[in-house]
């Protein structure tokens, strides 16, 4: 298929590596899980968010934007990769939280307010209902004065965010050629859908005879499937990539949200521990720790015996860990 990926800015300390499978003990055996280390794109540009702000960083440049405006929770990671990189660019950045300011001390509410990112806080009910409608007043805001506002959704979870994991497919399936590895499985958390739709649309793409699983930390399967396959909607429209993806060909597996989203249960905190003292690797509370341990349950109860050498997208999320720093302690 002859598509060109659109024009992308630099940013993340890319090529990422893919790490040798974690030691997990021989319960998992033949199973082997490599890590494709998304949590070294950057320091506090960290994480799977950073190669959809390639792409995105294009967009509001020529538009000549003074603030970008975006939102999360209070202790979102694209919020704060964004209000980072704003910063960064000579930019403002206005964030619209879910929560309080008394949940969000710490971690990655601290960064964003380290850089100055000013900040809206809105309840649960308005972040669900009207949190589009707040972002578009708060940039009318700024029109008034004269100020050119960007509004970058949910998890830049568009069609030009999707493409930064359609540029990662490309990335790995190059990684993939030099480690003479053949992988037959990604796994990967799933939390506004962008990730997932990217992996989706390379794998169609490069017609790579791979499966991609997420595990959505939130909301349910039904949801996400329906949310990914719009944003493959969206690609079709505006980038004329028609990857030809059903709704059957989006896999979510439910059942590992938990007790909520951002809450842990002491089963997994347990298994990020587990796994930073075996493998030095530190996983997040919110998302890959989520995927990490259905990932695990469903290999337990032999759901996903046909997969060899899977590849764990590790997403990023560190600064994440330093607010559940008591939840380790228990
Ligand atoms: C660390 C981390 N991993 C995974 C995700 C999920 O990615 P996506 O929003 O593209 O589904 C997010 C954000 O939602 C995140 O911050």
């Amino acid at each position: 298929m002859n598509f060109k990926l659109p024009a992308r800015k630099k940013i993340a300390l890319l090529p990422t590596p893919i790490k040798k499978p974690i030691h997990l003990g021989d319960q998992f055996s033949p199973h082997q899980i490599f890590i494709k280390r998304d949590d070294l794109t950057g320091c506090t540009l960290t994480g799977n968010k950073i190669r959809k702000l390639e792409f995105l960083a294009v967009d509001y440049e020529k538009q000549g934007a003074d603030v970008l405006i975006t939102c999360g929770g209070v202790q979102s990671n694209h919020a704060r990769a964004t209000a980072v990189l704003a910063a960064e660019t000579g930019l403002k950045s206005h964030l619209v939280l879910r929560g309080s300011p008394e949940e969000g001390r710490g971690g990655n509410f601290f960064l964003k307010q380290l850089v100055g990112a000013k900040v809206t806080f809105i309840t649960a009910d308005e972040y669900r209902d009207q949190r589009n409608e707040i972002m578009e007043q708060i940039a009318h805001d700024y029109a008034k004065q004269g100020q050119k506002a960007y509004i970058i959704p949910e998890g830049a979870s568009n069609a030009l965010g999707a493409m930064g994991y359609l540029h990662a497919v490309s990335e790995m399936v190059q990684q993939w050629k030099e480690l003479k590895v053949r992988f037959d499985l990604m796994v990967v958390p799933v939390g506004s859908g962008g990730t997932y739709a990217g992996l989706l649309l390379g794998k169609h793409l490069y017609k790579l005879d791979i499966e991609v699983i997420g595990f959505n930390v939130a909301d349910t399967a039904e949801y996400f499937v329906n949310r990914i396959f719009e944003i493959s909607q969206e690609v079709k429209r505006d980038y004329g990539l028609d990857a030809g993806i059903k709704k059957s060909d989006i896999h979510i597996i439910d059942g590992y949200v938990g007790i909520g989203y951002a809450k842990s249960r002491p089963e997994e905190i347990e298994l990020i521990q587990r796994i930073a003292r075996e493998n030095g690797l530190i996983l997040d509370p919110v998302y890959t720790g989520k995927a990490m341990y259905g990932l695990l349950e469903q290999l337990k109860q032999g759901n996903l015996k046909k997969y060899k050498n899977i590849l764990f997208i590790h997403t990023g999320g560190i600064w994440g860990i330093f607010p559940a720093e008591d939840l380790f302690s228990k």
